[in-house]
């Protein structure tokens, strides 16, 4: 099967990838681009673990097939680091991930 290439922007980094059509942006994440940061739990949108944005709005990476990040800016909990610093670890990286990602929401109505 042919692959893909997809252009993007990571964490503020542009970002080319080659995907399968059927693969999910949280595959792409984490196999091919060893970002780790965001996890398979239920892989049905139901428990937010594969949480990155898309544009700004919180997705479930789970959910996204990777062909439909073209073009588009997403942002993964490796990204906080740039926010927050790279202190954070386990539990405090999450709880930074979904501060930072309320503050951009937050400020984005505003
Ligand atoms: S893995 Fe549970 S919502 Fe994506």
């Amino acid at each position: 099967m042919a692959r893909v290439h997809v252009t993007t922007i990571i964490n503020d980094d542009p970002v080319d990838f080659l995907c399968d059509t059927e693969q999910t942006l949280l595959d792409v994440l984490r196999d091919e681009l060893r970002l780790t940061g965001s996890k398979e739990g239920c892989a049905s949108g139901d428990c937010g673990a594969c949480s990155v944005t898309l544009d700004g709005r919180l997705v479930c990476a789970c959910l996204v097939l990777a062909v439909e990040a073209e073009g588009r800016a997403i942002g993964t909990i490796e990204g906080t680091t740039k926010i927050f610093g790279s202190c954070c670890i386990g539990v405090w990286c999450v709880y930074a991930w979904i501060f930072g990602s309320r503050k951009v929401l937050v400020g984005a109505k505003s």
